[in-house]
Parts: structure tokens; C-alpha cells; sequence
């Protein structure tokens, strides 16, 4: 979720500051991108140099930059403007009383006016500093702004009192954050599982039928589901390609007769199914136990047919927004017509092989979406990311009707 997203990380002067080193591991652990403002204090309790080291970025303090920098100074409205969000962790009453009153006398206050990012602050400082009706002041006129608070938490202080004004964990903000990215995703609290990539049918111990179906089109929709706030199942055949996303769990299958058992397994409890595997419609009605040898000029295999996942799962559905694919070269739209009636689909994915672009070898796809209404929409050649993101649009229209 945090993949890819600029962070700008505000570090003011508090003990809590030596937390943020684990702070920006744990961002970039991530995926996020993350520059380091700092105020002076703060630089006293933690080192720029440890912080540009983790961020893989200059940790800066300073309006001025230090002599032999490629500009002489650090542009405030830049830093704003590249940031999608910025947290200030630990915001001290010093510095949140600045950004309440628009105080700009340092980079970081500075920084924070420019920005038009969320912006979260995380306060941390002693007990009787917290209570104080200045701090409720500067907090409050913070969340008018709308700004994001981390609430501190209650234990021990730094100076031995016990109370509430203890940053947050690092953990803690990180999923903060999370929860605040997930509110409002249009598929927060559902789960997806989709089928990708190709099956193996084994023939012996080294033989397999296979097909070149590269999985893309099936990992792209799970990176686009994931990223709109639904935790996925990534029921996938073997394939080249890798994905990392916290919300996307991979389950390796080689057979159709393993994606059967693992797509049903999940199938009970989830709310959109998108097949986009390309099962192997035949299997070797017997595997052979040992390699077998080129002994004769012929070699007959005998295949049996592979059970429908797709099928099996619309016989079962009870809820859940069930979508396919059809691969067509002729009489595109009556097929996958009548596979979606057939398979008792919600919706079918149309691809023609008739289009140039279109199919396993490319990057890019063009599809038609067909759903159990007759309501048809025909899409342009688009990369198979942007495919996948029309795809579950299409699916959220539908499921918010
Ligand atoms: N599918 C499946 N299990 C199978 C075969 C296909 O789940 N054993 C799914 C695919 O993932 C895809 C859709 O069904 O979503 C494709 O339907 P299918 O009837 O197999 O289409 P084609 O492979 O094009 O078959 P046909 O040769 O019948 O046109």
C-alpha cells in the first residue's frame, strides 16, 4: 500500500526522534520513496547521516545547503510538492505551535506550509507539556487544517512520569497510516481471488503439456485489487512473474486439478472471483511413474478432459461477483455469451485473437466486458495494467448498483 509513495518524513527535536531510524526502515521496507526533513534539535538526537544512509536520500535541516551541493539551497516548495504524503514524527508542542500559526522560521515549518499532501503529525512530549491548553490549542487548530493526528500513547516518559504524550511505535504509525490510506478504497474489507498464469499437466516426472500463457494479465489484477483495498488470493500457475504487496497472498499451483482445490478453498469466503488462468483443458489420463523412454517411432498419449474451475465455482456461488475470460477467434461476442450463461457468470472478459495486441505474448490487451444484463462496453488496446484497472471498475460499478 505505501509501494511507491513519496514520504516525506518531519523529524523535530524530542527523545522519540531516535525512533525514526526504525521509522524509515520500515517505510522503506515498504516500498516507500522517503526524504527526511529535520529541525536542528532534532539533529541532536539523531543523526542526518543515519537517517540520509536508511532513506537512501539526504536527510536535510537547513534552508542553506552545505558548500560543494549542486544548488545552494533546499527548495521548501519542491519538497512539498514531490511529497504524496508527509508525517511529522515526533511533532513536539514547539513545532506544532509554529505549524498551527503558520511559523515558518526553519525548513520543516516551511516545508509543511508548502505541502498539499495529507499531512500526519505524531505528538510526543511529557505528560504536563501534553495537558496544557496551549498544546490542546495548537492540536486542535492542526485538525481544523485537516490534519491527520497519531495519537500518543500512555506509559512511561522519558523524564520517569507516567501519562499519556509517548509517540507512537513505529509499527504503530506505519499502520496507522495503512488504515487511514484504506479508508474510502472502494474495496476496503473485500477479498479477491484470481486464477493466473498457465497449468502444467505432468507425463512423467520431467514431461509436462503446458501452454504460454505468461500470467501478466492475472498479476496485474491483483497488484490494481490490492491496491483499492481488498486483501487477494493469487491462485497462480507457474510463471516468471514476482509481485510484493502486503495485501496479496501467492499460492503456487502447478496441475488444474491443484487450482481446482485451491480456488474452491477460498471460493466460500470471498466476494469477487476473477478467473483469468488459462487451465489446460486436457490432462495425460495416466502420469507415468518413470521417465519414458524413446523406445518406439509413435507415442500416443491418451488425455482425459480437466474439470471447468470456473464452471464448478458458478454450480457453488452464492454471493460472490464471479468473473471469466474468453479467448475468441471467431463469433466472439455469441461465445462468451454463452460461456458466461453456461459457467453462470456475473461478467466475462472478451478477448478476440482477431485483434492485433491482444493475448498471451504482448503487454497489451484489448477486451470487451460483457455482463449477465447484456450490458456491453468495448475498450481500446491498453497496457495490461491499465486493462486490469478497467476490469475492476467495471466490477465495482456492478457491485455498487
Ligand atoms: N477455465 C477454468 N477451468 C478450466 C478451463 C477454463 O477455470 N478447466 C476458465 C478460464 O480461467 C477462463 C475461462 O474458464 O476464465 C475460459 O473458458 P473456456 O471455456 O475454457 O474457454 P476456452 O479455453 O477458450 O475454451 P474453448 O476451447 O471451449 O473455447
Amino acid at each position: 500500500m505505501l509501494g511507491g509513495k513519496n514520504i516525506l518524513l518531519g523529524i523535530t527535536g524530542g527523545i522519540a526522534a531516535y525512533k525514526t531510524t526504525f521509522l524509515v526502515r520500515l517505510l522503506i521496507k515498504a516500498g516507500a520513496n522517503v526524504k527526511v526533513v529535520l529541525t536542528e534539535s532534532a539533529s541532536y538526537f539523531v543523526s542526518p547521516l543515519t537517517l540520509a544512509t536508511l532513506s537512501k536520500n539526504p536527510a536535510v535541516t537547513a534552508f542553506v545547503k552545505e558548500e560543494g551541493s549542486e544548488t545552494d539551497w533546499n527548495n521548501h516548495v519542491d519538497l512539498g510538492l514531490w511529497a504524496d504524503m508527509m508525517i511529522i514524527a515526533p511533532a513536539t508542542a514547539n513545532t506544532m505551535s509554529k505549524m498551527a500559526t503558520g511559523n515558518t522560521d526553519n525548513l520543516l515549518t516551511a516545508v509543511y506550509l508548502s505541502a498539499k499532501c495529507p499531512v500526519f503529525f505524531a505528538p510526543a512530549m511529557d505528560l504536563d507539556m501534553y495537558q496544557h491548553p496551549a498544546t490542546k490549542t495548537s492540536i486542535n487548530t492542526l485538525l481544523s487544517y485537516g490534519n491527520i493526528m497519531i495519537p500518543p500513547t500512555s506509559g512511561e516518559l522519558a523524564s520517569g512520569l507516567h501519562g499519556e504524550g509517548r509517540m507512537a511505535e513505529p509499527e504503530e504509525i506505519i499502520d496507522f497510516v495503512k488504515g487511514y490510506l484504506l479508508k474510502g478504497l472502494p474495496l476496503k474489507d473485500k477479498k479477491v481471488v484470481i486464477t493466473a498464469g498457465p497449468t502444467y499437466e505432468a507425463i512423467d516426472p520431467v514431461r509436462f503439456i503446458g501452454n504460454h500463457s505468461t500470467g501478466q494479465m492475472g498479476y496485474e489484477l491483483a497488484k490494481v485489487a490490492a491496491n483499492l483495498g481488498a486483501e487477494v488470493i493469487l491462485v497462480s500457475g507457474p510463471t516468471n512473474q514476482t509481485i510484493a504487496h502486503d495485501s496479496i497472498k501467492v499460492v503456487g499451483v502447478v496441475s488444474a486439478d491443484d487450482m481446482y482445490e485451491v480456488a474452491h478453498e477460498h471460493f466460500n469466503t470471498c466476494d469477487i472471483m476473477i478467473a483469468a488462468a488459462a487451465v489446460a483443458d486436457y490432462k495425460p489420463k495416466t502420469v507415468a511413474t518413470q521417465k519414458i523412454k524413446k523406445k518406439e517411432d509413435n507415442l500416443t498419449l491418451e488425455l482425459v478432459k480437466n474439470r471447468d474451475i470456473l464452471k464448478s465455482l458458478g454450480e457453488c456461488k452464492t454471493g460472490q461477483f464471479l468473473v471469466g475470460f474468453a479467448l475468441e477467434t471467431e463469433n466472439e461476442l455469441e461465445n462468451a455469451k454463452g460461456k458466461l450463461e453456461r459457467k453462470h457468470l456475473d461478467a466475462i472478459v472478451l478477448n478476440s485473437l482477431n485483434d492485433d495486441g491482444a493475448g498471451f505474448a504482448s503487454n497489451t490487451n484489448k477486451i470487451t466486458f460483457l455482463d449477465k444484463n447484456s450490458r456491453i462496453k468495448a475498450f481500446q488496446l491498453k497496457t495490461k495494467a491499465e486493462v486490469a484497472e478497467d476490469i475492476l471498475n467495471e466490477i465495482i460499478i456492478r457491485l455498487n448498483a
